[in-house]
């Protein structure tokens, strides 16, 4: 019995941070991302009655917790079941702020799924993804992707596909390093200490409309603008708990303000960040040499990826 399926990472545009349901893993805001196809996750799940354990390797290098991977095969199969090997394959960095557990989560839910023929639709596989990961629901679809919150669930819908909009994104690799503080530790600190959290909650659903119009006229410097806008809130909640979570390095400092200078001279460029030091550099196909390469010159820049929009999960076995 076995399985190998290959997914991407997203990146969230109107992020997500923080859980209105921490048992069920709900988000406490909805979200936009886009799904990236240049980086992957590809997960090789095999179950067999000779495994006396779980295991989990990560790159070749085997792992000592896997709790939450044997939790969510345990969700799916239940806990009278056989054991399973699983090998994955990331082409970038992991646990450093690029959305590996979006497309880790993502990729073994839908293995588990084809492997235990459950025929999940979108939604069930989303829900599924997201009590892991709050993000790897979004990696369920390609292009463009919107999680909407509902009563004891989310929903997920794709506002373009990769080809209406052809977006790029060049990221600016500042530190490989594991982050200090796992998101979802650091979400529920912000929950409980940063003074403007309630607002940020509050707000969301403006920042949401806003971007959604944007994205259906396609308008670049609208969704920079709020995109933008959004990653700061998010990132201010971070500062303002207590202790405070900065997930930055000066790098990251640098390169915000060399998006900042390509913006003056008129690219079409806008930056992101998530919990880990890289820059996020979303740009239309005509900017992005140009980016890439002033990126690249900044003191502290150890690699520089680039990528478009890409689908949603591939079963390759
Ligand atoms: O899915 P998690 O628990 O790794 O949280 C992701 C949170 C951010 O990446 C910072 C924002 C987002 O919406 O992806």
């Amino acid at each position: 019995m076995q399985s190998i399926v290959r997914t991407s990472p997203n990146i969230a545009l109107i992020k997500y941070w923080g859980k209105r349901n921490t048992i069920k893993n709900l988000p406490a805001v909805d979200s936009i991302s886009i799904t990236l196809d240049n980086l992957w996750t590809e997960m090789n799940v095999i179950f067999s009655s000779d495994l006396s354990n779980d295991e989990l390797f990560i790159n070749e290098k085997k792992q000592n917790n896997i709790s939450r991977v044997k939790n969510c095969i345990d969700s799916i199969c239940g806990e009278q079941r056989d054991y399973a090997s699983i090998m994955s394959r990331c082409n970038f960095p992991i646990s450093a702020g690029l959305a590996s557990s979006s497309s880790s989560f993502s990729a073994l839910v839908v293995a588990i799924n084809s492997l235990m023929k459950k025929k999940w639709n979108t939604q069930l596989l989303a829900n599924q993804a997201g009590s892991v990961s709050g993000s790897a629901a979004r990696s369920i679809l390609g292009g463009i992707v919107k999680l909407n919150n509902e009563p004891e669930k989310i929903r997920i819908t794709q506002l373009l596909s990769p080809n209406d909009w052809p977006l790029r994104v060049v990221i600016a690799i500042t530190d490989k390093k594991e982050k200090a503080i796992s998101s979802s530790k650091a979400m529920k600190l912000s929950a409980d200490t940063s003074p403007f959290y309630s607002s940020w909650v509050e707000d969301q659903n403006d920042d949401i409309k806003e971007a959604n119009s944007f994205i259906s006229k396609k308008d670049f410097e609208g969704l920079a603008s709020i995109s933008e806008h959004n990653c700061m809130k998010m990132h201010s909640i971070m500062w303002t708990t207590r202790p405070s979570i900065v997930y930055w390095n000066s790098t990251t400092i640098d390169c915000m303000h060399a998006i900042r200078d390509l913006q003056r001279n008129g690219e079409s460029v806008f930056f992101t960040i998530d919990a880990g030091p890289q820059i996020k550099a979303i740009c239309l196909p005509e900017n992005e040499e140009k980016i890439a390469k002033k990126l690249n010159e900044i003191k502290g820049v150890q690699s520089i990826m680039t990528s478009g929009l890409g689908s949603g999960p591939i079963i390759e076995k």
